[in-house]
C-alpha cells in the first residue's frame, strides 16, 4: 500500500517524507490556494519544490476544462518534472483527455471520483491513478468504504492497470479499513499518517520502561 500526503504545505511534505513512509503526494487548486500559491510561475516552482523533497509522484491539477486546454496544460505540468502525475477531472473532456495523455506516455490521475461507473471511465481511459473522494461521499450519508470495495472489485474483474487511490480520507479508521479491503493508495493529511503512531499503551509501557531503566542507570537521559 502507498501513502500519498493530500496537502501542498512544504513543511509537512518534509515531515511525512523524513518519517520513511511516503510515497507521493496529491495537490488541488484548493490546496495551492490554501498555501498562499499564485500565479502560474509560483505554482510552476511550487510543484517544484514538492518534487524535490519526495522520491515520486507527485500529482499536480489542470484547471482546465477542455480537451485542447486540458492536454495543453497537461503536457506543461508533466514537463515540470519527472516525478509528476498530471490530475485531471472526471468530466467528458477529462475522460478524452486522460486517453490521449496516456497514450503519450503521461502518467494521469483521473479526481473528483465519486460512482463506480466513473472508474470504470477512468480505467478505460488508461488512467494511472482513480481518486474516489471516500471522505465527500461519506459527508453526503453515501458510504465511502463501499465505493472503494466496489472499484477494486470491478477492476480486479477485468485486471485494469489503474490504481486505487483513496481520496478525501480524513481520518485514520478510513486509512486502516482501505488497508483491510486492499486500496493500493491512500492520500491523506499529516495528522491522519502520524495518527498511526498512537496507541496509550505505547506510551505507558515505554514510560515503564524508562523509569525502571533510570533507577539503575541515574545518569541517564533519554532525548523524548
Ligand atoms: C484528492 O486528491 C483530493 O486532493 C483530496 O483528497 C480531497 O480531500 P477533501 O475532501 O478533504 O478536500
Amino acid at each position: 500500500m502507498k501513502f500519498f500526503i493530500d496537502t501542498a504545505n512544504l513543511d509537512e511534505i518534509r515531515e511525512a517524507y523524513e518519517l520513511g513512509v511516503l510515497d507521493g503526494v496529491t495537490t488541488n487548486p484548493s490546496l495551492m490556494a490554501k498555501e498562499g500559491v499564485t500565479g502560474k510561475d509560483n505554482i510552476f516552482k511550487h510543484y517544484r519544490a514538492i518534487c524535490e523533497i519526495v522520491d515520486d509522484n507527485v500529482s499536480a491539477e489542470v484547471v482546465a476544462t477542455t480537451f485542447d486546454e486540458i492536454i495543453a496544460e497537461g503536457e506543461e505540468l508533466a514537463e515540470i518534472h519527472e516525478k509528476i502525475v498530471v490530475k485531471v477531472p472526471m468530466i467528458r473532456d477529462g475522460v478524452k483527455a486522460i486517453k490521449y495523455l496516456s497514450q503519450k506516455g503521461i502518467r494521469t490521475n483521473c479526481t473528483l471520483v465519486f460512482s463506480a461507473g466513473q472508474a470504470i471511465l477512468a480505467a478505460k481511459a488508461g488512467a494511472s491513478y482513480v481518486s474516489p473522494f471516500m471522505g465527500r461521499l461519506d459527508d453526503i450519508g453515501s458510504d465511502g468504504l463501499d465505493l472503494i470495495e466496489q472499484i477494486m472489485q470491478i477492476y480486479r474483474n477485468y485486471g485494469f492497470a489503474t490504481e486505487v487511490l483513496a481520496a478525501s480520507v480524513r481520518h485514520v479508521m478510513h486509512l486502516i479499513r482501505c488497508a483491510e479491503i486492499g486500496a493500493d493508495v491512500v492520500t491523506c493529511p499529516l495528522n491522519v499518517i502520524t495518527g498511526l503512531l498512537k496507541h496509550p499503551l505505547t506510551d505507558s509501557g515505554l514510560e515503564k520502561f524508562l523509569s525502571d531503566y533510570r533507577k539503575g542507570n541515574p545518569e541517564y537521559k533519554e532525548a523524548l
